[in-house]
């Protein structure tokens, strides 16, 4: 792979929170680009089957379910972890707490510590998303923004640990993006003014925003890109 080939043309791919918004954009953007693509996804299978896409149903809180998922192909290029929920104003219920941090982080560790095997042959690419909350404090979501603290850290663990498999391993922080996970904070007025008046945009943005720097990551383009979370959020970060 040169550092200029941005092809991910016949890889395959496997996308945890396949039929979430970000997560769907990231797995068309795969098709588009000539990948093969695995959603898993604890929501029911699409009725009418989605193109170049192989819905299944697995949890990322059940391993061995992703590695039946998986396991529908021989090897694995790249693995792209959208699983994920949060609870605004329920996640000061310790069990909450748990649930949330089990889905985003244990989830995302279980994940790639089962799939690994899959990827040592041909090395290979883990994306792990982020958040903004992976930064900054909310008073709403204390699981899930511990969890996606501890994606950042849990990125570079797993970069280092996994470099001399040729296997890398970065994240993604998207900013504010328009998804059944962001719907309730968008039609908030007061949330929303807070949120859009901090972004240089002014607007949320589009799930598809997110795929290209995923698709970069998946590339020979970025082999010399391990460890890293690099924020897609229009600018917010840096306000
Ligand atoms: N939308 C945003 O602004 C935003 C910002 C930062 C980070 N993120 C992150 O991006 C990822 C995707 O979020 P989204 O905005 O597309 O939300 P979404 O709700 O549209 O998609 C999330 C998907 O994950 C699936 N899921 C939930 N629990 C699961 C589990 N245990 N196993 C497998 N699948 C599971 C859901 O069924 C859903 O399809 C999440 O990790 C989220 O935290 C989103």
């Amino acid at each position: 792979m040169s550092s200029t080939d941005f092809t991910v043309a016949g890889q395959s791919v496997l996308v945890t929170g396949g039929r979430g918004g970000i997560g769907s954009a990231i797995a068309n953007a795969f098709v588009s680009a000539g990948a093969r693509v695995v959603a898993v996804d604890v929501s029911p299978v699409p009725e009418s089957p989605r193109v170049g896409i192989e819905d299944v149903v697995a949890d990322v809180r059940e391993p061995s379910s992703i590695l039946k998922a998986a396991s529908k192909f021989g090897s694995l290029d790249t693995i792209v972890q959208c699983a994920g929920r949060a609870a605004p104003g329920e996640e000061f219920d310790p069990a909450v707490f748990r649930e949330i941090v089990d889905i985003h982080l244990v989830g995302s560790f279980n994940v790639a510590v089962t799939l690994k095997p899959l990827m040592a042959e041909s090395g290979g690419s883990i994306i792990n998303v982020g958040s903004m909350y992976s930064y900054f404090g909310s008073p709403l979501v204390p699981g899930y923004g511990a969890a996606k603290a501890g994606i950042v850290q849990l990125t570079k663990t797993l970069a280092l640990a996994w470099a001399g498999d040729g296997i890398r391993v970065n994240a993604v922080a998207p900013g504010w993006i328009r998804t059944e996970l962001t719907r309730l904070v968008e039609e908030d007025p007061t949330l929303n003014a807070a949120i859009t008046s901090r972004l240089p945009s002014g607007n949320f943005s589009e799930p598809e925003d997110i795929a290209g720097t995923v698709l970069y990551l998946a590339s020979g383009a970025s082999r010399l890109v391990t460890g890293v979370t690099i924020p897609v959020d229009g600018g917010y970060s840096a306000s």
